[in-house]
């Protein structure tokens, strides 16, 4: 393979620019491998996050030719080497050096949501499962929290609408528990007032970047809409409720 530009960005909160690497590429490399390239032949003061290039940790999300993607997981013959590549860091979270960005916000907004509480367990000690309720949140557990769904949503991204919505991440989380047969939390409420569910307009861009391929509109996020929806907006619950007070 031939040589090729990487237009990176450098800086850091206070502002910055792109700057071109030329590099030499060879077959099987992905964009992990030209920035760690180009780290160790001429810019040796790059930040980048990486922990397992293995597309397993998380850490390597970045903006490869304005698209959220894993630098190790996007391979160059993927990609058109023929002009250069722009890698730059998540548009969303605050800017912390080069390609490394703050998502500390996400750590925190984890913190709010009820942890698993699970229910009595029964008389033998143990808990039973049907296997559908094993197999139905099982793509929820393989979230890496790369945090690119959060980095897509527009209601973040755009409408920086921090302190009213958790996102697509932790939606996926909240649903992992409220679909657990086991688990005895209730979310509902926290979904519709704290959390903003209602702010989600189910576009799917979440769902398009998740490098896991985990269906979080479909199979999370509107699974979530509809329990709030029936628990708080039914009128026949409603008026169920109203006479027997359950
Ligand atoms: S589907 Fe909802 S959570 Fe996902 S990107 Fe769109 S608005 Fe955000
Ligand atoms: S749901 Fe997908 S895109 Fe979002 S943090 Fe988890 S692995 Fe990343
Ligand atoms: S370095 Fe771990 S996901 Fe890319």
């Amino acid at each position: 393979m031939a040589d090729a530009t990487f237009r990176i960005w450098r800086g850091d909160k206070s502002g910055g620019d792109y700057k071109d690497y030329k590099t030499h590429t060879s077959p099987g490399m992905v964009v992990l491998d030209a920035v760690h390239q180009i780290q160790a032949e001429s810019a040796p003061d790059m930040a980048v996050r990486w922990n397992c290039k293995a597309g397993k940790c998380g850490s390597c999300s970045a903006e490869i030719n304005g698209m959220p993607r894993l630098m190790c997981m996007t391979r160059l013959n993927t990609l058109d080497l023929s002009t250069p590549v722009t890698i730059q860091p998540m548009k969303t979270f605050p800017k912390i050096r080069d390609l490394v960005t703050d998502v500390s916000w996400n750590y925190k907004v984890k913190t709010k949501i009820a942890r698993f509480a699970p229910r009595k367990p029964e008389a033998d000690g143990t808990w039973r499962m049907n296997q559908a309720d094993v197999d139905r949140p099982q793509e929820f557990r393989k979230c890496i929290e790369c945090y690119l769904c959060q980095n897509v949503c527009h209601v973040l991204r755009d409408h920086q609408m921090f302190d009213d919505f958790i996102g697509p991440r932790f939606l996926v989380y909240t649903a992992n528990m409220e679909m657990n047969p086991i688990d005895s939390g209730d979310r509902l409420k926290a979904l519709k007032d704290e959390f903003g569910i209602g702010l989600c307009n189910i576009t799917k861009c979440c769902t398009k970047v998740c490098p896991e391929e985990i269906k979080i509109t479909d199979n999370a996020i509107i699974p979530l809409k509809e329990r709030v929806v029936d628990e708080y907006f039914d009128p026949v619950r409603k008026l169920f409720k109203m006479f027997t007070g359950k």
